[in-house]
């Protein structure tokens, strides 16, 4: 009798983790909170801009339609970094050509950079920043044309 006892409880111990993560609707249960939303959304070059480190300490930046968190990267693209030209914009002209002057980014009230004339070894060159940037920033969202989308990035 007290051995089933003895194992009845270590069954319940073992497995407290698993009973404990069977979610029973309770009515008294605090809402969840996320501190930080997570933003999974669409950008635009206009709505980009804000995630350039200044007033917002997230760091975004685009690279072939993709928007990358690079918030870690601070140090790079943040302000007084040496590429914080990229941050809060496309950086995908800049990659190609090994670059991080200011004009080689498209003026954010303008469309989106095609990179139709860049070079093979250009595209190469931006193909494998690409990969840098997939193996080592999550990715936030996706850039659009301005005006595609409303309320963006938030
Ligand atoms: C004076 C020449 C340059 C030097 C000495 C230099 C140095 C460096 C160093 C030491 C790193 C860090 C590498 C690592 O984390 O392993 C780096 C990363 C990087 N560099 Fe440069 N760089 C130079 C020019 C450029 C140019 C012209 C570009 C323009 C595209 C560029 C873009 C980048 C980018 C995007 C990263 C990755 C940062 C990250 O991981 O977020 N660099 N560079
Ligand atoms: C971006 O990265 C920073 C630092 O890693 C993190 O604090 C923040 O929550 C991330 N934001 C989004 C929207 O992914
Ligand atoms: C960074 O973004 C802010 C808006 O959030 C803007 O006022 C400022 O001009 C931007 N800085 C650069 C260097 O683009």
């Amino acid at each position: 009798m007290i051995t089933t006892i003895l194992l009845v409880l270590v069954i319940v111990y073992l497995f407290r983790n698993t009973l404990s993560d069977v979610s029973v609707f309770n009515p008294f249960a605090e809402p969840e909170v996320r501190e930080e939303p997570i933003v999974e959304g669409k950008f635009t070059p206009e709505t980009l801009q804000k995630y350039n480190g200044t007033d917002d300490p997230k760091i975004f930046i685009a690279v072939k339609g993709k928007v990358y968190n690079v918030s870690q990267g601070a140090s790079f693209y943040g302000p007084g970094g040496p590429y914080e030209n990229f941050a809060g914009r496309d950086a995908s002209r800049g990659l190609a050509k090994n670059s991080f002057e200011a004009e080689l980014l498209t003026p954010i009230n303008k469309p989106i950079d095609t990179l139709k004339d860049l070079t093979d070894a250009e595209i190469e060159s931006l193909d494998g920043w690409e990969e840098h940037f997939e193996n080592k920033y999550p990715i936030v969202g996706s850039l659009h044309e301005n005006g595609e989308t409303g309320e963006t990035g938030q």
